[in-house]
């Protein structure tokens, strides 16, 4: 170390023959050095507090002077000054001892104030390379553990590093790290260390709460009150606590806080660094873990609602769109309790549905409570009547001019805006929840879906009842364009149902075959009356050109219809025959739809069985003697041997 870079450095200098003192004072200060004189003992000490030197030479024929004394009180405040020793020749067995207990020298009088000054040169630097030295191993620590925090994005992982990592590099024995929950601005504890059951943790937590009010570190003297850490650096003293904010952009997400246990050493100014260097890094790794996980999250919020309505694209029964419901959100926020309420506009009625375990007394007041939200109105009288074991229909009845409820659910989610439009979704589970907004509007989300499909299947339902009432009256209507064949699809449905059920077809192909039966003929409603009602038999053109057209125009009634669709291959393929004779494809045996089989025998009995223009009707033993005589040409075997059982049981053999 030159002698310029003395500058700034501060020595005390106590002797006890004050004109030497003043010649050292002057050839130090003239080498750079800024030296303070202390008259004795209490003095230095004082210098202390004010001036935190960086080395001290003390005289040992100082009055009332215990040099042991001084040195062991001078260590337990400043760890790390450098005491150099002066005395005369006869004291020297003492200056010893003094060196043994932590002096750094000792210099025999008369001296040289150059060789003082060499003294303190070399007490300084090995001060500084002493320094040097720790910070290095500090900084190599640090380094690596930088490394380790990058080295993870999982927040769980993250916080096991900081906390441990923390805990070893500071030689701490017990421990707390905290996370700020932005929704309540409190802070919880991630993870914790408590040496024994003591009432550190709690101690812990409150120095916790300083950093983090105070936005900066603290070290903290066990029962004593906390000083701001910047006061504090290069201080020794007995300081057992010592915490830090997590921070992020100016930002504190969080607070470490670590203490030794009594008998263990306190922490340093050098501490302070450490954990402040140490939490800068570990405040950015969290805060991008937390990033990263919240992306993540995000991604997967939007998935599960794309995936949520996608899924319940198909469903269209309300109560598998309610299940549905339930079940996703049951699954994906771990509820104990969900219920959902839609608001029926046309009546002013709320249909209910929960699952979970919730009283009467809190469903009506959730109830209630949405009810006033919706209605701006105040009160009202709730009648409900129990439709199912699941389902609530609620009927609400204003009342104005009362006071408003004062119910605050915290997780009560409104459904279709701020105003409840469309309802509500409410949830709950035994334990806290600590995002829940996300949860909220993550469930809004998939409760906005819900609505809609429940929307969907009413408008779907209505539909498929209003087509299906309007198709009948067509079947009717061909039915009764055709004079001879009145009743003739209903019976055709009726015959080929219970041929499908004695062939153990499926319950719901029999369903498609039924619908289909009823339909067969709709195609008629193209075809000219003279030709329906002809009193003889058709001419080749007739029948070829006109009449057989009839499955192919029925079969494009049904195609572009969505809950018709299916009947479309039986209505086209009701004429075929099992040899391939049939039209209007020719197919043959099982190429032709099972269900088209089935109709095709049911539509032949029934034909044969009633009046037709050009003959009179067969009895029915004659028409299925007809048809067993072409079991395995025009008509599928296996359906004429189910037809012959039902046949059979029908008492018409
Ligand atoms: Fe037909
Ligand atoms: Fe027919």
């Amino acid at each position: 170390m030159s002698q310029s870079s003395f500058d700034e450095h501060i020595v005390v200098l106590a002797d006890s023959d004050r004109k030497h003192a003043a010649s050292v004072v002057s050839f130090l200060s003239s080498n750079g050095l800024k030296v303070v004189v202390a008259s004795d003992a209490a003095h230095i000490f004082k210098m202390f507090e004010q001036l935190n030197p960086d080395a001290i030479i003390a005289d040992l024929q100082l009055e009332s002077f215990d040099i042991l004394d001084f040195i062991i009180t001078t260590r337990k405040r400043l760890s790390s000054v450098p005491i150099i020793i002066t005395s005369f020749p006869e004291d020297v067995d003492l200056a010893v001892q003094a060196v043994q207990q932590g002096a750094f020298d000792y210099l025999l009088k008369p001296y040289r104030p150059e060789i003082l000054l060499k003294k303190i040169n070399h007490a300084l630097q090995s001060v500084h390379l002493a320094k040097q030295n720790s910070m290095f191993g500090e900084l190599v620590s640090l380094h690596d553990i930088t490394n380790r925090l990058l080295s993870t994005h999982t927040l769980d992982e993250l916080l096991d590093i900081t906390f441990n990592d923390c805990l070893q590099i500071l030689k701490a024995d017990e421990g707390v790290l905290q996370l700020l929950n932005h929704d309540s601005g409190k802070l919880y504890t991630v993870r914790k260390k408590e040496a024994s059951s003591g009432s550190g943790l709690v101690r812990l937590e409150t120095v916790a709460t300083k950093a983090f009010s105070g936005c900066c570190s603290v070290l903290v003297a066990d029962y004593h009150v906390a000083m701001p850490a910047n006061m504090l650096f290069d201080t020794d003293g007995i300081y057992t606590c010592v915490s830090s904010p997590l921070m992020f952009n100016n930002e504190v997400i969080g607070v470490v806080a670590l203490r030794r246990i009594e008998g263990r050493g306190v922490f340093t100014g050098t501490d302070v660094k450490v954990i402040d260097m140490f939490a800068s890094h570990a405040g950015i790794a969290i805060r991008n873990a937390d990033m990263y996980r919240s992306i993540n999250q995000k991604l997967d919020e939007q998935m599960l609602i794309s995936n949520y309505s996608e899924q319940l694209m198909g469903v269209v029964d309300k109560y598998d769109v309610i299940r549905f419901l339930f079940e996703t959100a049951i699954e994906h926020f771990h509820l104990d309790f969900i219920g959902f309420l839609v608001l029926q506009r046309r009546t002013h009625e709320f249909l209910f549905w929960s699952r979970g375990p919730v009283d009467d007394a809190s469903m009506k007041k959730i109830l209630k409570y949405v009810a006033e939200e919706y209605s701006g109105f105040s009160n009202m009288v709730i009648n409900e009547k129990r439709i199912s074991a699941k389902e609530f229909k609620v009927h609400m009845k204003p009342v104005p001019g009362e006071t408003r409820l004062p119910f605050n659910f915290q997780h009560l989610v409104p459904v279709g805006g701020d105003d409840f439009r469309f309802g509500a979704a409410y949830f709950g589970a035994a334990r806290d929840f600590h995002n829940v907004n996300e949860k909220k509007a993550l469930l809004s989300g998939i409760a906005g879906q819900t609505c809609i499909a429940l929307r969907n299947s009413k408008i779907y339902s209505d539909m498929k009842e209003n087509y299906i009432k309007t198709i009948k009256a067509l079947a009717i209507a061909v039915d009764a364009k055709d004079t001879y064949t009145h009743g003739h699809s209903e019976n055709v449905m009726n015959i080929a149902e219970a041929i499908a059920l004695e062939m153990n077809i499926d319950e719901r192909q029999v369903g498609i075959i039924r619908d289909a039966g009823l339909l067969h003929d709709i195609g008629k409603i193209g075809i000219p009356g003279y030709i329906l009602n002809k009193p003889g038999p058709l001419t080749f053109e007739e029948f070829n050109g006109i009449m057989k057209t009839h499955s192919a125009l029925g079969a494009n009634i049904v195609k572009d219809v969505p809950f018709l669709r299916d009947l479309y291959k039986l209505i086209l393929y009701h004429h075929e025959h099992y040899n391939g004779a049939g039209y209007p494809d020719g197919l043959k045996g099982e190429q032709i739809p099972v269900g088209a089989r089935v109709l095709h025998v049911a539509d032949a009995f029934e034909a044969m069985t009633s009046n037709r223009p050009y003959r009179n009707s067969l009895d029915k033993k004659e028409a299925i003697k007809r048809l067993c005589e072409n079991s395995g040409r025009q008509f599928d075997p296996v359906i004429i041997d189910a037809f012959l059982r039902v046949a059979g049981r029908k008492g018409w053999i």
